[in-house]
């Protein structure tokens, strides 16, 4: 068909040809639109990997870049397990499921409660995980999970800890570190890898602890509000910090994997690497645009045109951790590397190499999660008395009203 026109329009002119020259105007502006959607969608991973029966371990793989990722490895027959917020006996979450099995024609996915917002969910899951015996097969661990808050929804965790700063860092630091025997006991001939999604706000993280301990002070005002307390006082930048502490302590927790000697003498067989996804238009991303507001939500999609050109679609944002997850040549060496756009790339900060501010985060971040956790399992106890208290209560209610009612009853009253 446009073979005869073009042939027309050479014999006869171009005009000759209805509304050649408004197409002709035009066209140079779809391929300049075509060309930019290209270059904003980033690099395409190319790399492959035998995944089939390597056992996955996903967080935040229910939506977003997390869910891709883990939809492209289940694809590739991959056993996944999705570490996610409900319990596995959640409606949504088993229909979710269902489906990603169907699609990809894999049974093995599995989704096990790890909610980030709690200390004790994670550890509840991770001594399972490690208490296993003969310990779990394990091949890598994915850590897509987390948050951005917009600033009018300034929230702390059921540990009274800032919820960007848990969900982001803290939670992935304590996770790991329970599972570290798990993957410093797979055979060293597996290859291993863990990797953290990063953001390049990192690069402007006013890294300071004392951030974070403010905070501390400000959950500890709204502590007795309850879970869901708001905070008054975000530190500034704090999605940026947990970012700078989750690559600072990947870099710690590579150095404390290759610090282990087997008991096989052989090197060691897990490799961290940090990948930066890009901006993509993900669940997340949208909440952080609109400011979790309706008149938010309402200029978003007024400008949708806009963020669908220059904003990654979640399977493009996932690329890059595709990559990290599946290229070849990071079977090999020291581990540490940054990925962006899928290849490798130096970090802009150099101090989350810094062995002195990794072994500070470090000790801060387990003092954190010791208190944490102890005053956890307090509340949780109190909790269990009271419960415990309450239904004793209605026991002896229900016990003394039956009495009542059988000595008032009409069958007592006819015998008497
Ligand atoms: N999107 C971007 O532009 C961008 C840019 C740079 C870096 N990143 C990083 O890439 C990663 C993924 O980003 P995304 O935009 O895809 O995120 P997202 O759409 O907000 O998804 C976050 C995931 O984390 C899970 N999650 C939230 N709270 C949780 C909790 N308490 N316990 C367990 N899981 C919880 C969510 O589960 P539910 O589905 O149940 O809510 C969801 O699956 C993040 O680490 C982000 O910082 C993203």
């Amino acid at each position: 068909m446009p073979i005869p026109i073009i042939a027309h329009g050479l014999q006869e002119g171009i005009s000759a040809i209805p509304h050649a020259w408004s197409v002709i105007r035009i066209a140079p502006w779809f391929i300049l639109l075509a060309a930019l959607k290209y270059y904003f969608g980033g690099a395409r991973n190319t790399s492959e990997r035998l995944m089939a029966s390597k056992v996955v371990m996903v967080t935040g793989g229910t939506s977003g870049i997390g869910a891709c990722v883990a939809r492209e490895l289940a694809a590739r027959q991959a056993q996944v397990v999705l570490l996610t917020k409900q319990h596995p006996s959640d409606g949504f979450l088993a229909e979710y499921i269902d489906d990603l099995r169907r699609e990809t024609k894999n049974p093995f996915i599995y989704a096990e409660q790890v909610d980030l917002a709690s200390l004790h969910s994670v550890r509840e899951f991770a001594t399972k995980w490690i208490d296993n015996v003969p310990p779990r097969r394990l091949d890598a661990v994915i850590l897509c999970g987390g948050v951005a808050e917009p600033a009018s929804a300034r929230g702390q965790t059921q540990d009274g800890i800032d919820d960007e700063w848990q969900l982001n860092y803290l939670s992935n630091f304590h996770l790991l570190s329970i599972l570290s025997p798990a993957l410093r006991v797979q055979p060293a001939h597996r290859d291993v890898r863990v990797v953290f999604a990063t953001c390049s706000s990192y690069i402007g993280a006013k890294f300071d602890l004392e951030t974070v301990k403010r905070d501390e002070k400000d959950s500890a005002k709204s502590k007795d509000q309850g879970p869901a307390a708001r905070l008054s006082v975000r530190p500034k930048g704090i999605y940026a910090v947990s970012k700078f502490a989750l690559m600072t302590f990947a870099h710690a927790f590579q150095r404390h994997l290759n610090a282990y000697e087997r008991p096989d003498s052989l090197p060691p067989c897990t490799r961290v690497l940090i990948v930066d996804p890009g901006l993509t238009r993900t669940p997340g991303t949208r909440r952080w645009l609109t400011g979790g507001s309706l008149w938010g939500l309402l200029l978003y999609l007024l400008t949708w045109p806009f963020w669908w050109l220059v904003l990654k679609s979640p399977s493009q944002g996932a690329q890059s951790i595709l990559y990290a997850a599946m290229e070849e040549k990071y079977a090999r060496g020291e581990g540490g590397w940054f990925i962006k756009e899928c290849r490798e790339v130096d970090c802009a900060r150099r101090d989350v190499l810094d062995e002195d501010v990794q072994k500070r985060l470090w000790e801060f971040s387990e003092k954190q999660i010791e208190e944490a956790e102890k005053e956890g399992a307090v509340k949780r106890t109190l909790a269990k008395k009271e419960k415990q208290a309450e239904e004793e209560k209605k026991t002896r209610q229900e016990t003394s009203s039956a009495k009542t009612q059988t000595a008032g009853s009409r069958r007592s009253r006819r015998n008497k």
